[in-house]
């Protein structure tokens, strides 16, 4: 049977809707990807015209030209507003429930997607009503839930308790954005589709990895939210987190999301939790010329505030294929967002806001026979600019026998004319539509991701041996860093 999709955006006045939501489902539309029959229902308890939702869905889209402002036009027509009260009982739902069965087209089944841009608190709840007023044997429904997942182990495992009952592990789509990215999705092919690269993705060839999120942004406007959460929860436990799965993952049977997130579940579980003494931790103050202002200088932010804006840590993976290589996991808001040594550095636009890299480096194995070679380095810049490059050594033209540093780039921008990059959101709501699960989070994932960081978020909780430096807003971090990362990585190049 031929199927309708109804997108119901729950918190449809909120920021995440604006940002991401709305333009993603835009683009999905004028991709011709959404099918004929879909339509939006944006949900909020602002009230809202349908005239004021839709200006305020253009504003967010921010279409200038012409065809494309047409398309938007013809876009908001397939879009619908219900002013919705959570707390007010079954009555709204009872609501949408019958706008959603007024679209409803006999000879097909309705697919029905609730995206909850909700704060976490009420997920449960709203799950619950959702269940006993919009959920029916006569349509496939869905939810997609967003991060946060809980704050630790136990309050993850609790909310899975409580959703469970009325949503099945397959109806449960856990966003996690990154997962989205071009870059990310790129891993599985840069490691499966070249021998390669598949060859030396292992602890006799590969020294160490580093996986790095920073941010030239401090939490401007955000720190509320931020306080509660640190950058731990809102980076490492799951973006960073999800990457280090997809780089040390063994090969799946296959590449549906059941075989994919199998594989990323059983190489997490191997992952010990990370330990307090190879961890630095930091929060931004005002920059060196004093224009920007320090994290705790925000006026949501508590003046005694002990939240960490920065961290470094190290990972490691026991089992036989990773033995012993470190994994360096780094995030970090308010920093300098600008490239370490590279031969043509990745060029930065003037306002990067920021900037995510693997950087695996290569054992030594020519230094026996060469000198000055430096060590391969396989770049993979998930943002901006995306791309992958590898430095190799090559012999320096003329008679002798020099070797000299060069690269191998395959960024995106060369070698695709103009490539028209999918936002990560088009990628995660395509495939939720689609009710394909590759790109969410399963339960098992999530478990073996909060193992890895709930010890050392109590630690922080309790104050137990844990040093918060101050790093100055757009510097490259605390002191200690650079120190900390020279014990595990080659910095520049080697004599
Ligand atoms: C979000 C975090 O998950 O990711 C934010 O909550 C962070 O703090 C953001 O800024 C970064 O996403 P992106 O796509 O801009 O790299």
């Amino acid at each position: 049977m031929d199927e309708d999709t109804v997108i119901v955006l729950l918190g449809a006045s909120g920021d995440l809707a604006a940002k991401k939501l709305y333009p993603a489902l835009f683009n999905l539309y004028r991709r011709d990807m959404l099918s004929p029959g879909t339509r939006i229902i944006g949900i909020d308890p602002t009230p809202m015209s349908h005239e004021e939702f839709t200006d305020h869905m253009k504003k967010s889209i921010g279409v200038h030209e012409t065809d494309l402002a047409k398309k938007c036009a013809r876009f908001c027509e397939i879009c619908h507003y219900i002013t919705l009260k959570t707390d007010e009982g079954d009555k709204s739902f009872e609501e949408l429930r019958d706008l959603m069965e007024s679209f409803q087209n006999k000879e097909k089944q309705q697919h029905r997607l609730f995206y909850m841009a909700l704060p976490p608190k009420i997920y449960v709840s709203v799950s619950e009503q959702l269940k006993r007023c919009c959920k029916d044997e006569k349509t496939v429904s869905r939810v997609i839930v967003e991060k946060p997942f809980g704050r630790d182990l136990e309050t993850s495992i609790d909310l899975h308790k409580k959703l469970a009952p009325n949503w099945s592990e397959d109806e449960i789509f856990r966003i996690d954005h990154y997962l989205g990215k071009e870059m990310v999705k790129n891993m599985i092919v840069l490691r499966f589709g070249n021998p390669m690269f598949g060859a030396v993705w292992d602890c006799n060839h590969i020294d160490n990895i580093q996986i790095s999120m920073t941010e030239a942004i401090g939490t401007e406007r955000r720190g509320g939210y931020f306080d509660d959460v640190g950058v731990i929860r809102d980076i490492m436990q799951n973006h960073l987190t999800q990457i280090l799965a997809l780089i040390t993952m063994e090969r799946p049977g296959s590449f549906s999301a059941e075989d994919l997130r199998q594989e990323k579940a059983r190489v997490l579980r191997l992952v010990p939790p990370v330990d307090i003494k190879n961890t630095i931790l930091g929060q931004y103050s005002k920059s060196a010329d004093g224009q920007k202002p320090g994290y705790k200088d925000d006026d949501t932010v508590p003046k005694d505030s002990c939240c960490a804006t920065f961290c470094t840590t190290v990972a490691y993976v026991k089992n036989a294929r990773w033995e012993g290589v470190p994994f360096i996991l780094k995030a970090g808001k308010g920093m300098e967002t600008s490239s370490p040594p590279l031969l043509n550095p990745f060029r930065l636009p003037a306002l990067a806001e920021s900037k995510t890299e693997i950087r695996i480096q290569l054992k030594d194995t020519t230094a026996a026979m060469l000198y000055n070679t430096m060590h391969n380095e396989l770049i993979i810049r998930i943002q901006p600019q995306e791309g992958v490059r590898l430095k190799m050594n090559a012999k320096a033209p003329g008679l002798e026998l020099k070797t000299i540093a060069t690269e191998l780039d395959l960024t995106y921008k060369g070698i695709v004319d103009n490539p028209d990059l999918p936002e990560a959101y088009e990628a995660l709501l395509r495939d939720a539509i689609e009710g394909d699960l590759s790109l969410s989070v399963r339960e098992d994932e999530l478990e073996a991701s909060w193992r890895i960081w709930t010890p050392l978020l109590k630690k922080i909780e309790k104050d137990e041996g844990v040093e918060l430096e101050e790093y100055a807003y757009g510097s490259e971090g605390p002191e200690k860093l650079k120190e900390f990362i020279g014990g595990y990585q080659y910095l520049g190049e080697k004599q």
